[in-house]
């Protein structure tokens, strides 16, 4: 599934993978978790990657930084075309200057990926330890504290990871991301820890960083409102494939998969004080149990025995894609 023939060559696509598939290499054999997942990302847009838990988007996001899950983590197929070069085959220390320079990851939970035992304002400096700027490096700490709404700044600098809240560590993580100003922002799930005030201030700096530096954004989230509200594009995964793309105002006026209609109706209603999920019965099917043909087909009304052959891939106006036998 891809949202645009990759061979295409679009002068300003930044980031291009294709027919990525990551496995785990176990006793018993590989395991595989993404199934040739495809998709660009041009500069200065915003592509979402939306789907329920366990489907794959962690994984794919992480690939894109050459990072595979440990131990044992695989690249069984395809490539990631960051700036035109092949991720995967560059050595660990170009992937190093890469990594916050050039694209820098806001990952899905901030304590996991703190140090525990240094201070916030010294983990934030060491970003710069193998990136020398010539802008002053504390300045551009304090701004970034303010732009995520932290202006309490010697107390954040002094304090340990554990002396801050989910919320405050998720946006000093936020803040972290953009000190060397990246080209790509891969963000997983920024804002799940904050509340909607300071979800829309965070969502609000990145699109204007976007606008101001043509700063590219992968953004994931379960949530369909903010994709609705943020994206330019979206990719939806099911259990570790892309199951369909589209330009965001298409997507949402016409979704095709029934998977994405589904997802759909978790949107809230204006009137709905509280959200309203309208779930898709079932679950998504672990890796190694996916079934024959399309992996929806169990928890699809529409499913029948031709779904149990795999499903082609369709293509729609524009660059809308999706992959279903209806
Ligand atoms: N290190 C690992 N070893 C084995 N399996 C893994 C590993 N990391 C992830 N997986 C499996 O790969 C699948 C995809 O995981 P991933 O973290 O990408 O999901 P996700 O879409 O990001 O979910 P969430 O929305 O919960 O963050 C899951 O079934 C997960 O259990
Ligand atoms: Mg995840």
């Amino acid at each position: 599934m891809e949202a645009r023939k990759h061979n295409e060559g679009e002068a300003n696509s930044l980031l291009e993978v294709s027919d990525l598939s990551i496995g785990i290499n176990r006793s018993d054999g590989v395991l595989p978790l993404t199934d040739r997942v495809s998709f660009h990302l041009n500069q200065g847009e915003v592509l979402g990657l939306i789907g329920e838990s366990g489907c794959g988007k962690s994984i794919t996001s992480l690939a894109i930084m050459g990072m595979l899950p440990e131990p044992g983590g695989t690249l069984l197929n395809g490539k990631v075309q960051f700036m035109g070069q092949d991720i995967f085959s560059l050595s660990e220390a170009r992937l190093n200057q890469l990594r916050g320079q050039k694209i820098s990851m806001i990952f899905q939970e901030p304590f996991a990926a703190m140090n525990p035992l240094i201070r916030i304002g010294d983990q934030m400096l060491e970003v710069f330890e193998y990136h020398p700027v010539d802008f002053d490096k504390y300045q551009k700490i304090k701004d970034l504290l303010d732009e995520v709404g932290l202006t309490d700044h010697n107390r954040i600098l002094q304090s340990y990871p554990h002396e801050l809240s989910g919320g405050m560590l998720q946006r000093i993580m936020i803040a972290m991301s953009l000190l060397l100003d990246p080209d790509l922002l891969i963000a997983d799930e920024p804002t799940t820890a904050l509340d909607v005030t300071v979800q829309a201030q965070i969502m609000n700096l990145i699109v204007r960083l976007k606008k101001e530096r043509k700063m590219s954004v992968l953004l994931i989230s379960h949530n369909i409102s903010l994709m609705a509200q943020y994206t330019d594009r979206i990719c939806v995964m099911y259990a570790g494939q892309i199951v369909e793309s589209n330009h965001t105002e298409s997507f949402l006026k016409e979704p095709k998969h029934p998977y994405s209609k589904g997802l759909m109706h978790a949107i809230p209603t204006l009137d709905q004080q509280q959200r309203k999920i309208i779930s898709i019965p079932g679950q998504v099917p672990e890796p190694g149990k996916y079934q024959q043909g399309c992996r929806f087909k169990s928890r699809c009304i529409h499913a029948t025995d031709l779904c149990l052959t795999d499903p082609p891939e369709k293509t729609m106006a524009k660059e809308g894609r999706y992959r279903c036998h209806y």
